[in-house]
């Protein structure tokens, strides 16, 4: 795809449409999509939007947030010439690959899925088969293409460890090699860990019912300054170099992607001495923030409104996209055995 890339790997991430990208997602995994696209020389990036149905299903605002996902990936730097980039529902390879999956996929290791746990016990959400092998599907996802490398957050570590284990049971099961294992991938720390701002050190999530707790990318200036305002911080450090109380982490935790060093590094040493002030640092920070997201939130309302291009995007990423994916699955049939006469 992109010619002059040197690393030969295949890269796979996709995001769910639900609701609105905030920073964790945007931090912890798209803004690492950007440098990919030229590093490697077959990325795929998709919407996946038969995730979002496992636990959201209302019709008329999916296509709402699909464009919207769709025009935020490309605000953030997705470049369409240099990565595939298209729609999960536009491949029926992968319900297919999905199908064959499930059969080495076993009940109790998808019961004992962290989010799945989560989930259930989300009260009123109904506990779908969808939802149990929702890792199933991500698995589908990734090694539809063979992927390599898969940026995504610290959250989605155990669903790639399952994609794994289901790509070497088939391998075992067909004696071959024929999927590779895929990894987690991030330029930053360790998959960057963005927490919400109630000071619970809970990372920042899509599902919080309060809006209040994480940034969304789409936040306006004032909204922007109100939640870090009121982001829960604790009464101060006493005692010289304390560690970080989670509401504190949660803070500089953007600080350091937002911010310069200098400045991080000039109210962690205020941290460390006990000289910090929260109000000062949490005006900063806002600022830091308004400037960061200010452009890519105008590019997002302006990519939003464009429906003929965002459709002419996963058009022809689509047809790219179905080809590998049927290699793929014609690979998997004929080792199955799906291949009669
Ligand atoms: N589960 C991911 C999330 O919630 C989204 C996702 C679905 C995904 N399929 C994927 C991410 C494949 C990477 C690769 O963010």
């Amino acid at each position: 795809m992109n010619q002059d890339a040197t690393n030969k790997e295949i890269v796979v991430s996709g995001i769910r449409p639900t609701g609105k990208v905030h920073l964790g997602n945007y931090l912890g995994a798209i803004k690492n999509f950007i440098p990919m696209q030229d590093e490697f020389d077959t990325c795929y990036y998709f919407i996946a939007d038969y995730h979002s149905l496992t636990t959201h299903n209302d019709a008329n605002e999916l296509p709402v947030h699909v464009k919207r996902s769709l025009a935020t990936y490309l605000a953030c730097g997705l470049n369409p010439d240099k990565a595939i980039v298209y729609l999960q529902s536009d491949l029926p390879q992968i319900p297919e690959l999905y199908l064959l999956l499930n059969m080495f996929a076993h009940k109790g290791e998808l019961e004992k899925c962290t989010t799945f746990k989560e989930k259930i016990r989300t009260p009123g959400q109904t506990v779908n088969a969808g939802l149990l092998t929702y890792p199933v599907l991500m698995a589908a996802d990734i090694i539809i293409h063979k992927a390599n490398k898969v940026p995504v957050g610290k959250d989605q570590q155990q669903h790639l460890e399952m994609t794994r284990t289901f790509a070497n049971r088939f391998n075992h099961l067909t004696e071959t090699t024929f999927f590779p294992e895929p990894q987690g991938f991030s330029y930053g720390e360790s998959l960057m860990k963005i927490l919400s701002l109630d000071g619970s050190g809970a990372k920042m999530s899509k599902s919080d019912a309060n809006e209040n707790n994480s940034i969304f990318l789409l936040d306006d200036d004032k909204t922007i300054t109100k939640k870090i305002k009121r982001a829960k911080t604790d009464t101060g450090p006493t005692e010289k170099n304390s560690p970080l109380t989670p509401g504190i982490e949660a803070l500089f935790g953007i600080m350091d992607c937002v911010s310069a060093p200098e400045i991080v590094a000039d109210y962690k040493k205020q941290y460390a001495d006990c000289t910090i002030k929260y109000g000062y640092l949490k005006l900063q920070l806002a600022e830091d923030l308004i400037n960061y997201l200010g452009p890519i939130r105008e590019k997002i309302i302006q990519l939003e409104n464009d429906t003929d291009y965002l459709a002419e995007v996963v058009e022809k990423g689509g047809e790219k996209a179905r080809e590998s994916a049927q290699k793929t699955v014609d690979g998997v049939r004929k080792l199955l055995g799906i291949q009669y006469f």
